[in-house]
């Protein structure tokens, strides 16, 4: 006779917070100690250029703690967050001897964050790992929320697992060094965020744009500023965790407004613009300062949004920075690309797109057809 074996799980709900404060990486010693407890070995996985840039004072205050940290070091770039290095991670942690009682610390970008994520969600089925992210994306953005993985030759984020971090460590000195293209980026997604969650957050993130305008690295060390900044950093990550808190695996049917998916908006056009020139010629956040005002586009033509609105929202996108010449992008490669979006489910790809500041909707690409993406894209592309 058939059986059947009711199991029930009680479902994790990870809890963590994260630590913002300028000099942060002099902390890391004893947050790390006050996250982990007694764990006894940790691993930093890194690239060469942020641990030369700002090793000094982690490994400094690591060692203070009683940990003496083992490195490994992954190559630069988007193009490594792949299988390749994640086998070189996973094979470095066995050759360290990494056991469950041990920790993995990421120490860079969202391409360090979400490959040594993985990595650890995977090596002995999981152990305990942190971040401490060093871009303004990746503070506000990847660091949080519990994402990871890699891309493969099937397009972006292909492989990965939804796993928590313990904690998330933020020291905004280290902002100081990073480049202002990648600066800008970042501002992107920081706009994408002000977009989908209200005024508020949209009118704190112009006045940083309005503020770092000039020179971002002085007005950063400027001790009224940063203590502005760091309660941006705050509200940003406040407004992503909430929507995460509420749907944390982005689950599939759910489509209104408090579904993690609304956190892609944008996402789809910016991915097909990324896709289009082979992940080599936009930052993943210049794409996304894209992909917002497309949608905000749509949402025009489709009597969703006022036009005052996506004029405003253009003038601040480009207040954040210079983003590169859509020239050299064929429409009709992007339309191509937006049919391959990892956001098709079940061949029904989802756009989110906005009613007014603060109120994203869900909308089926079959409800806006094929004709007025293809149309609004050409439009789009020559116009920039
Ligand atoms: N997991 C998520 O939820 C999530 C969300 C958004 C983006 N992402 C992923 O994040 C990645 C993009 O992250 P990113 O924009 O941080 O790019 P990145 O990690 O490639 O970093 C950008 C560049 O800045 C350098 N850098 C980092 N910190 C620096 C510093 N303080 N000073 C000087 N240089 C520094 C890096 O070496 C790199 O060259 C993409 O792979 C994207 O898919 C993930
Ligand atoms: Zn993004």
């Amino acid at each position: 006779m058939p059986q059947t074996v009711r199991i029930k799980t009680k479902r994790e709900i990870a809890e963590y917070s994260v630590e913002i404060a300028r000099g942060n990486l002099g902390n890391a010693g004893r947050w790390a100690r006050e996250v982990l407890g007694g764990t006894r070995k940790i691993v930093l996985v890194s690239n060469k250029r942020v641990f030369d840039l700002h090793r000094g004072q982690l490994v400094k205050s690591l060692k203070s703690s009683g940990f003496n940290p083992l490195v490994h070091l992954i190559e630069d770039g988007e193009k490594y967050k792949n299988l390749g290095t994640l086998e070189q991670i996973l094979e470095a942690f066995s050759r360290f001897e990494i056991a469950r009682t041990d920790a993995v610390i990421s120490f860079g970008g969202g391409v360090v964050g979400d490959i040594a994520g993985f990595a650890a969600s995977i090596h002995l089925r999981g152990v305990d790992y942190l971040q401490i992210p060093t871009t303004l994306l990746s503070m506000v953005d990847s660091s949080v929320g519990g994402k990871t993985g890699i891309n493969t030759e099937h397009g972006k984020n292909r492989v990965g697992s939804f796993y928590q971090p313990k904690g998330v460590l933020i020291d905004s000195n280290v902002l100081s060094s990073l480049p202002k293209r990648e600066f800008t980026a970042g501002l992107c997604e920081c706009i994408k965020h002000g977009m989908i969650s209200g005024k508020g957050l949209l009118d704190q993130t112009v006045s940083v744009i309005e503020a770092c305008h000039q020179d971002r690295v002085d007005i950063l060390k400027n001790e009224e500023f940063a203590g502005r900044f760091e309660s941006f950093l705050a509200d940003q990550i406040a407004f992503k965790a909430k929507i995460v808190a509420g749907d944390e695996r982005e689950s599939v049917l759910k489509t209104d407004a408090r579904s993690r998916k609304i956190l892609n908006f944008g996402h789809t056009f910016a991915h097909a613009l990324e896709r289009a020139t082979d992940f080599r010629y936009f930052r993943h956040g210049e794409a996304v300062g894209y992909g917002i005002l497309f949608a905000a586009e749509v949402s025009k033509k489709l009597a969703l949004l006022d036009g005052k609105v996506v004029n405003l929202l253009r003038d601040v996108v480009l207040r954040a920075g210079t983003l590169p010449s859509l020239s050299v992008v064929e429409s009709d490669q992007v339309f191509q690309a937006i049919r391959y979006d990892k956001k098709n489910i079940d061949g029904s790809l989802q756009w989110v797109l906005l009613k007014e500041i603060g109120k994203p909707v869900i909308v089926p690409h079959s409800q806006i057809g094929d004709g007025l993406i293809r149309r609004t894209t050409k439009e789009f592309i020559s116009a920039q």
